[in-house]
């Protein structure tokens, strides 16, 4: 039996060509693993009304984690036109299986390494290594929200507070409301993880990003929070900034910064933002990590106009697989994966068209691939 199992979900459009690359790698790096190919993404949507089968459900407990590549969405109605005439008006809706996966499984830290690896086109800087935590399960993705807003959400609303009163009088259809929600736990474990992460891998500094200044209640206790716990790790400083001004300094002083945590909302925008200065959705890695499980993707989407052309970059996918290693307690491949791929990029020779070469997903995957020193 083999030492792993792995569940093998490449999903639509370019998640099938970057999972042939991680392919042609884990085989190369002779990872002990079972692949297990479990089903996600449009296509079951359309043919059994669900992006996210049970059956895919019930694979994933029986892995030790997840490969991911990238799946399609689509606005509700054209969700709804696909679905095959049988389905049709069966009061199916359409939701994201990635936040279901998360929410399934409780995967509530989302890690994004930003690392600019030196000889790469694209870089902003040469010198930047940021890690984003990112919380994956609360804040405005909660899911609670209200439109039209119920009567009685108002009243109590407006009765409790008196800068709800203000709105008291807007009509219950004119009005929409969205609840920003943070637990004291979910604060602690993603900013525990964000020092531990730091201890770990040397990062000299943690930055908590919120907006404490003015959305009181929320921000303030991930700010509190993050005092409580970063009295754990006095060898690391814990800088505090508002979300609005990171963006600011992390176009001016990138280089100054280490590890992010912040919540989901903040963290879904900066992290986008954090691997446009390493290159882009072509080299942005991602784990969705949880106390049982994981789920590791790149964090690019489908892109459909390349789907089946093998032109994409497989490199955020083969450093999302360098997480996966990580995870596994596979550290020396993880980093022989991580040298491979810089000495690639350095090199310069075998580049897909994002870093202005013609070269295809296969071919980089190989190149680093035959660069690995096991
Ligand atoms: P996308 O990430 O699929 O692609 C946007 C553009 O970025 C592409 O057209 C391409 O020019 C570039 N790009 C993406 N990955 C690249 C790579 N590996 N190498 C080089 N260039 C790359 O985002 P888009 O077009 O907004 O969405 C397409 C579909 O993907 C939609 O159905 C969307 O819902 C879905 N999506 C899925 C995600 C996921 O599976 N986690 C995340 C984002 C979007
Ligand atoms: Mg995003």
């Amino acid at each position: 039996m083999a030492k792993y199992k792995i569940a093998w979900l490449p999903g639509d459009g370019i998640g099938l060509d970057v999972m042939d690359a991680a392919r042609i790698v884990l085989d190369r790096l002779g990872l002990d693993a079972d692949y297990l190919p479990g089903d996600i993404g449009w296509e079951f949507w359309c043919k059994e009304g669900n992006p996210l089968p049970d059956r895919t459900i019930e694979l994933l407990p029986r892995t030790d984690c997840c490969l991911f590549g990238a799946i399609t969405s689509k606005p509700k109605e054209e969700a709804q036109n696909e679905l095959i005439p049988e389905l049709q008006n069966s009061g199916l809706v359409y939701s994201s299986p990635i936040v279901r996966l998360r929410q399934e499984f409780d995967l509530r830290t989302n890690v994004r390494p930003c690392k600019a690896y030196p000889g790469n086109p694209l870089n902003y800087r040469e010198d930047i290594d940021i890690v984003v935590f990112r919380e994956n399960t609360e804040d405005l993705y909660s899911g609670v929200e209200f439109f039209p807003v119920p009567e009685m959400v108002m009243n109590v609303l407006s009765g409790h507070h008196q800068k709800m009163q203000r709105f008291a009088q807007v009509p219950l259809d004119e009005i929409a409301i969205s609840l920003r929600i943070i637990t004291r736990k979910a604060a602690r474990n993603i900013i525990t993880d964000a020092f531990e992460y730091a201890k770990k891998h040397g990062y000299k500094n943690v930055t908590i990003v919120e907006k404490p200044n003015v959305i009181r209640e929320t921000s303030g206790l991930m700010i509190r929070v993050a005092r409580e716990v970063a009295k754990n790790y006095p060898a690391i400083p814990l800088w505090e900034a508002n979300i609005d001004a990171m963006c600011m300094w992390l176009i001016k002083n990138p280089q100054d910064y280490g590890v992010l945590v912040t919540s989901n909302m903040f963290g879904d925008i900066i992290s986008d933002l954090c691997a446009q200065l390493v290159g882009g959705l072509g080299f942005a890695s991602s784990g969705n990590i949880g106390d049982h499980y994981a789920v590791f993707e790149p964090t690019h989407g489908s892109a459909p106009k390349y789907a089946g052309q093998y032109k994409v970059n497989p490199i955020a996918m083969l450093l999302t697989v360098k997480l996966m290693l990580s995870y596994l307690g596979e550290s020396e491949l993880a980093t022989a994966l991580e040298n491979s791929v810089a000495s690639v990029i350095k090199e310069g020779r075998v580049r897909t068209y994002d870093m202005g070469g013609t070269s295809s997903t296969l071919e980089v995957a190989q190149a680093v691939a035959e660069r690995l020193e096991l």
